[in-house]
């Protein structure tokens, strides 16, 4: 998708549709330091227009509610073929939240009427912000689940290019907050094309490939180990969740350097890299298996995340490690009651094989550690527990350090990706008690995403770390206005603003 930032006056602007942002009860939109334009904000010619409008609300057809859509045909005095009015909902609960989905929605409406080119008109008293969002909003909006679909017509309708309207000439800063917008959405997208891929097509060779990929375009080093170099290293734990699958596992390390360091600091980000998760010799229920192709979202995530930061080039050495391997079932498969050394050289009873996303963890954040991580950061599909704590609407944080968590809970708000902490009082490590080893895999039957997140931390103490447990909401069952149903690229955004918080510190 092209994306372009362009000087009012937008009448004057070819498009297939040019998209105005109306809010909720406001007979007629005002002047008055607007979030995102309206119709009577810059444009007088545009206010002609606005009859339509206070029609539409007086027959109760369009009311202005968050998403809510009504097009104009053949304007008057306009260039463009439609006017859209795009509702914002309530004007002082407006955020870039809500600039980013109305992005998005106005591209998932407007692309299957065949509509190839939109033009938003945006004010910008918040700067580059809103720009940024809608641009992003508009690249997550044109992304479908539909590799492996086979009908050309329905690949034809996509939209080829999103345009800001800003009232003036755009400065320096607008431009640069399209691109960031682009590149972050074109990074989640990436993430999503990866989660996407049902686990006979992505396997962890697959997933290393598609690293090595990424980092060799953006000019990134990339690293993998595969299962012999982890056999020397001795990574007991990865290593006997993957010796039940013949795709063997990888380790793999994306690193990206700055050109000028400011510092000492070294953010690790780290991503559970299951390509598909059967549960092992404790096999999962068969009903709903097949979304377990998702079980890798953390290592796509972590992949994306450093497309984004190699463009965005923070001032922080950041270093993406991905343990990638298959939890299957053949006969040389681990059995409960294995007990592995990890690399760290704890060791470990498995007392279920489904618990198998934090073994591989556990020998990724132990090499973290030993390749100069001063800051980790993992994500994982790890509990189905965190989808019954915290639904579907929030990452479950959880931390070995509060400082770290509050200062990430704070970029993860600003990013819009919902984000909760859960407690990690010492109590709840008394539920991880192995008779023959040093630990078991799995506490009892309650505070299961508590236990899991205990079990990490073993691995990642004394350095400041951050587990967020992703299982619920890195995957949409039903689409939105603004998004498809399928992966979401959650924690991307969260993941390049941190490492770009490294930036804003040093520039103060
Ligand atoms: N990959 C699953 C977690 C999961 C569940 C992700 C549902 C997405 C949706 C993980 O490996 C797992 O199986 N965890 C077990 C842990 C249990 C055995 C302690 C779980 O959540 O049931
Ligand atoms: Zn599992
Ligand atoms: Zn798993």
């Amino acid at each position: 998708m092209q994306i372009n930032v362009e000087s009012s006056p937008a009448e004057k602007y070819s498009a297939d549709a040019l998209a105005i942002v109306c809010f909720e009860s406001e007979e007629k939109p005002t002047a008055e330091a607007p979030a995102v334009s309206s119709a009577a904000s810059s444009d007088p010619e545009l206010v002609a227009q606005s009859g339509w409008l206070a029609d539409l609300r007086q027959t109760g057809e369009f009311t202005g509610k968050l998403y809510e859509t009504a097009v104009l045909h053949r304007p008057e005095g306009i260039s463009a073929k439609r006017l859209v009015a795009i509702g914002g909902g309530k004007r002082e609960k407006f955020s870039s939240v809500e600039a980013r989905r109305i992005g998005g929605a106005l591209v998932r409406f407007l692309k299957p009427k065949g509509f190839r080119s939109i033009a938003l008109l945006i004010d910008t008293p918040n700067g580059d912000e809103y720009v940024s969002a809608a641009v992003e909003g508009a690249v997550l909006g044109g992304w479908e689940p539909d590799t492996y679909k086979s009908d050309p017509k329905a690949k034809e309708k996509q939209v080829d290019a999103f345009t800001v309207m800003v009232p003036g000439i755009p400065d320096e800063a607008l431009k640069a907050g399209a691109e960031r917008g682009r590149i972050i959405g074109e990074a989640q997208n990436l993430t999503r094309d990866l989660v996407n891929e049902p686990a006979n097509k992505l396997t962890p060779a697959g997933l290393a490939e598609a690293a090595k990929k990424m980092a060799g375009d953006l000019g990134l080093e990339c690293e993998v180990l595969d299962q012999e170099a982890m056999a020397k290293l001795g990574m007991g734990a990865l290593l006997g969740v993957a010796q039940g699958s013949s795709n063997p596992p990888f380790l793999i390390s994306i690193k990206y350097r700055p050109s000028e360091t400011g510092g000492k600091d070294h953010l690790a980000l780290v991503g559970k890299g299951v390509t598909f998760d059967t549960g092992g010799i404790s096999i999962k229920p068969s009903e709903g298996m097949e979304k377990m192709k998702y079980d890798m979202a953390g290592a796509a995530a972590v992949i994306g995340a450093m497309r984004a930061i190699a463009q965005l080039k923070p001032s922080i050495s950041v270093t993406g490690y991905v343990p990638t391997v298959e939890n299957m079932v053949n006969g040389n498969a681990q059995r409960p009651g294995d007990i592995v050394t990890t690399l760290s050289g704890k060791t470990v009873e498995v007392l279920n094989t489904d618990a198998e996303g934090r073994l591989i963890l556990a020998d990724a954040l132990t090499y973290a550690n030993r390749n100069g991580a001063t800051h980790i950061v993992d994500a994982a599909t790890l509990t189905g527990a965190i989808a019954i704590a915290l639904g579907h609407y929030n990452v479950g944080a959880f931390t070995n350090s509060e400082e770290f968590l509050q200062r990430f809970l704070k970029i993860a708000k600003a990013a819009g990706e919902k984000t909760w902490p859960l407690p990690m009082d010492e109590e709840y490590k008394e539920y991880l008690k192995s008779a023959f080893a040093d630990l078991p895999n799995i506490g009892g039957r309650y505070g299961g995403s508590i236990t899991a997140a205990w079990f990490l931390r073993e691995f990642a103490d004394p350095t400041p770390w951050i587990h967020l447990d992703i299982a619920g909401t890195a995957w949409l069952d039903d689409g939105k206005a603004w998004m498809s149903k399928g992966p979401t690229g959650v924690t991307v955004r969260s993941f390049v603003n941190l490492a770009m918080d490294w930036t804003a510190l040093q520039t103060g």
